[in-house]
Order: structure tokens, then C-alpha cells, then sequence
């Protein structure tokens, strides 16, 4: 099937990038928009492989149509499996594979911190222009790992109170996550814990006001908590969109973000609440695919192109 809105060549010879698709709550798109982005990247040309990294929840196959494949990440977590490669399955796109997720609750508990850098490791090591990784809910060890480790982290929203809060719980997380991989900051890891426990509008401690004490006190450690700090900016896509004033959410989301944490968030664009979701995933066929003239086509179109820009 030919789509005119992805008729556009790769540039030559791209960089490999490893996007993950995050968000602190189940249900709130990540599959839907992993497989989506994989489409329209596979789509444009690009070699692109999706991996289902919602240990326990997997099902991520059941948006791009496909059933549950014979091979897994249970597979490799199990050591049954030693080359990632032999996890890759095809599609119903011919530029797209994927890799299915654990599935038991088994592949989860077996993941230690080792034995997760060398799943970390196989996957950056894919062969491929882009790999996407589509977390889990939460804000486990595991899946603040995986977002990390990604050259673009992608947080889904829904315009609904208990999603907004636990985005800005997984980038609080994420945040501290970071700060604490930093080296050499040991003694002053009690003033991030004090700023972690703090509220956000509490008046207590915010993470922009952590840092300007810790730039005080130590200036070396502070410009190194800056500099990462400055490569760590999530996008962030609002999913299920009604109105403007849920569109309008996303920019409060991107400027609370650079008020209270410093950080620099992008805000690539929004997804239409649309009926053709379900009736594609009833149909257990892709969205893009099914209902190639969706609102949701234009919707990942822009967001893609956006993505792709920066
Ligand atoms: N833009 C949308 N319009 C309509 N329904 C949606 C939309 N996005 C998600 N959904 C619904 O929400 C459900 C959960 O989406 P899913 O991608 O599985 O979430 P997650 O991976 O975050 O748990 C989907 O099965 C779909 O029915
Ligand atoms: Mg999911």
C-alpha cells in the first residue's frame, strides 16, 4: 500500500538511533505509538527494528498485527537464545521487525544490573537505521534503564490528571536516575535525596534549585550535572486529544518541565482520539496500515517529521 505523506527518501547513510517510547501509566498509548513511529520510519525507507521491552505486558505485536511470535526476549534473558539477531520477526512491513517482549513475569525478576547493560548492549548493536523501544509502565529500574540509555526519549500523556502525574513522576525519576550515575558526586547525594522527596509545588527543594546549590557548593560537579543535564530532553507526545485545551496541556506540561526540573523538554506534537484505533486493533491489523486515511495518519506523520528534524 502506497502512502503519499511517507513518499520521502532516507538521507544517505543515517545514524543508528535508538528511540524508546516511555510514560509512567499502562494504557496510555506507548504500543500504539511504538508501532506507529516504526510504520511510518519503515514506511519512509528506513531500516527500523521495534522491540517490546513491557516485560510481563507484552503486546506490542498485537498493534502491528501479528501473533505472538515463537521467539522472545525471554529467550535471550533465559540465555536460551545468544544472538539478538535470532530474536528479529517480520512484519507485515517489509522494512519493519520485531522483537517480542518477555513473556512471563520470570524474565522480569531474572534481570539483573549485568546481565540488563548486555541486553542494553545487544540491542543498541542492531542492525538497523532505527530502533524503538517500547517501555513498560512505571518507573522500575529496568525501564528508567532502557529510556536512558536511548538517544531520544518519548513520553506519552494523556490529557487526564493521573496521567500528567505520573509523567512528571517518570521524569523525576529519570532526572534523579541520571544525577546518581553521575561520578563524583557521593557527598552530595543526601541534598538529591532531600530534592527527590520534595513536592513538586511544595515550596520545598525543586531540582532547578538543587542544582544552583550544588553549583555553589562544588562548581566542578555542578557543570558536569549541567552538561548532562542539557543532553536529557524528552519529547513529549499527547495522545487521545479532544480539543485545544488538551493540546494546550502539552505546552503547560513543557514549561512546568523548564521551571521546575531545568529541563528542556520538546513537545513534537499531538494524537487525535480516534475511533480507528480500536477498530485496528480489533482487527488485530496496524492502524496506518487499516485506516491509511485516519486523522491519526496526518497525526504521526507531523510527529515523526518532527522528530526526525531535530
Ligand atoms: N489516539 C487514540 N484514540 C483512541 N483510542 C486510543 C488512542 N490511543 C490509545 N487508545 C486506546 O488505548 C488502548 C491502550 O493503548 P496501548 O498502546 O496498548 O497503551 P500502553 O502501551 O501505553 O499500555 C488501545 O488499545 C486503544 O484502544
Ligand atoms: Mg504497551
Amino acid at each position: 500500500m502506497m502512502m503519499d505523506n511517507f513518499d520521502i527518501s532516507p538521507q544517505s547513510q543515517p545514524l543508528k538511533k535508538i528511540w524508546a517510547i516511555g510514560g509512567g501509566k499502562g494504557g496510555v498509548g506507548k504500543s500504539l505509538v511504538s508501532a506507529n513511529v516504526s510504520i511510518c520510519l519503515a514506511l519512509m525507507g528506513y531500516k527500523v527494528v521495534t522491540v517490546d521491552l513491557d516485560l510481563g505486558g507484552a503486546n506490542l505485536h498485537t498493534c502491528l498485527g501479528i501473533p505472538i511470535p515463537s521467539v522472545t526476549l525471554s529467550d535471550l534473558i533465559s540465555k536460551k537464545i545468544s544472538n539478538v539477531e535470532d530474536l528479529l520477526v517480520p512484519t507485515p512491513i517489509s522494512n519493519l521487525k520485531m522483537i517480542s517482549g518477555a513473556q512471563d513475569e520470570l524474565g522480569i525478576a531474572n534481570l539483573k544490573h549485568m546481565h540488563k547493560n548486555e541486553i542494553i548492549q545487544s540491542l543498541h548493536g542492531l542492525n538497523a537505521d532505527f530502533v524503538i523501544f517500547d517501555l513498560g509502565a512505571g518507573t522500575s529500574f529496568n525501564t528508567l534503564d532502557f529510556f536512558i540509555s536511548a538517544d531520544k526519549g518519548i513520553l506519552v500523556v494523556l490529557p487526564e490528571p493521573t496521567s500528567i502525574e505520573n509523567t512528571y513522576r517518570f521524569i523525576k525519576s529519570v532526572f534523579y536516575r541520571r544525577l546518581k550515575m553521575i561520578e563524583g558526586i557521593l557527598d552530595i547525594e543526601p541534598l538529591i535525596d532531600e530534592a527527590m522527596n520534595a513536592k513538586l509545588s511544595s515550596g520545598q527543594l525543586s531540582p532547578s534549585d538543587l542544582i544552583r546549590k550544588i553549583t555553589e557548593m562544588n562548581p566542578e560537579v555542578g557543570h558536569k550535572i549541567k552538561a548532562d543535564l542539557a543532553e536529557f530532553k524528552p519529547q513529549l507526545i499527547m495522545n487521545q486529544v479532544r480539543s485545544q485545551a488538551d493540546i494546550d496541556i502539552g505546552y503547560s506540561i513543557q514549561s512546568i518541565c523548564r521551571k521546575y526540573f531545568g529541563i528542556d523538554m520538546s513537545f513534537p506534537g499531538y494524537l487525535d482520539y480516534d475511533q480507528s484505533v480500536w477498530q485496528s486493533v480489533r482487527k488485530r491489523k496496524p492502524l496506518l496500515i487499516e485506516f491509511p486515511h485516519s486523522r491519526l495518519v496526518n497525526n504521526f506523520d507531523r510527529i515523526v517529521h518532527r522528530l526526525l528534524e531535530q
